[in-house]
């Protein structure tokens, strides 16, 4: 049985003050760590502050992107090791929006999560199709193809251990959702490719998210498919209220 994990991922929104409020709103009803991971994914500058502000709670909390150096002169990035030293212990990798606007590859999405296996830190990644690839049908060799390039080099314990976010990129901040029958196919072809690569253990184990405009009124129809094991969440992870609904679900 996979552990569902809830993530907000809060992308440039909030300011220091929003962020701390909402922490402190929320966390002592977050539920128990056995039951759910419950995640927010914060912009860096506020990451010391809330690890901090979470120790001792069941919230975790998430970087939304990172270098895959360790150090060096890469002027604005923050490294797998800073977060690491200051106990951040997710981050959002490839996110289709890094993909888009920072020119991320597969190929650095690989490095970057190959660097969270070596600093402690749970990778998310992020993987959709346009919306002109899923009219052309190719969404299933897009999306395997991102998993598979994010996996390679590593070990079948670390494969397990990744999380996965499926994010049709026409559904994200739109509105339209994935009908659940839809995200399910794709995030079993998801688990299918895992499954090729590392085996069927690492696909029995390996979480997989949904994400594209979920909501405390579609997560539960989309937690309730087969291959999906969570959501990462932007829009309706920002409201302390609307993230414990979404929590509630997992
Ligand atoms: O990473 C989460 C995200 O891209 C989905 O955003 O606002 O559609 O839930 P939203």
């Amino acid at each position: 049985m996979r552990k569902p994990i809830i993530a907000g991922n809060w992308k440039m929104f909030k300011h220091l003050s929003d962020a701390v409020e909402f922490v402190e709103a929320v966390k002592s009803s977050i539920p128990n760590k056995e039951k759910v991971d419950s995640v927010i994914c914060a912009p860096a500058l506020f990451l010391p502050t809330l690890v901090e502000q979470a120790k001792g709670s069941n919230l975790a909390i998430g970087a939304q992107t990172m270098h895959f150096e360790k150090e060096g002169a890469f002027t604005g990035e923050v490294s797998p090791s800073q977060l690491s030293d200051i106990a951040v212990s997710y981050v959002v990798l490839g996110h289709s929006e890094r993909r888009e606007y920072y020119n991320e590859t597969d190929a650095a999405v690989n490095k970057k999560t190959q660097a969270a296996f070596e600093y402690n830190l749970t990778p998310i990644v992020c993987v959709g199709e346009t919306l002109e690839e899923r009219e052309a049908g190719n969404t299933v060799a897009k999306v395997a193809g991102q998993v598979r390039a994010a996996l390679e080099g590593l070990s079948t314990e670390q494969v397990k251990q990744t999380v996965i976010a499926y994010e049709p990129i026409w559904a994200i901040g739109t509105g339209k959702t994935a009908t659940a029958e839809d995200a399910n196919e794709v995030c079993g072809a998801v688990r299918a490719t895992v499954q090729e690569i590392a085996g069927p253990d690492a696909a029995a184990a390996i979480r997989i998210q949904y994400g594209g405009s979920v909501k405390p009124e579609n997560i539960v129809e989309l937690l309730s498919m087969e291959h999906i094991d969570g959501a990462l969440v932007g829009g309706a992870s920002l409201q302390s209220d609307s993230y414990l609904r979404l929590l509630e679900a997992g």
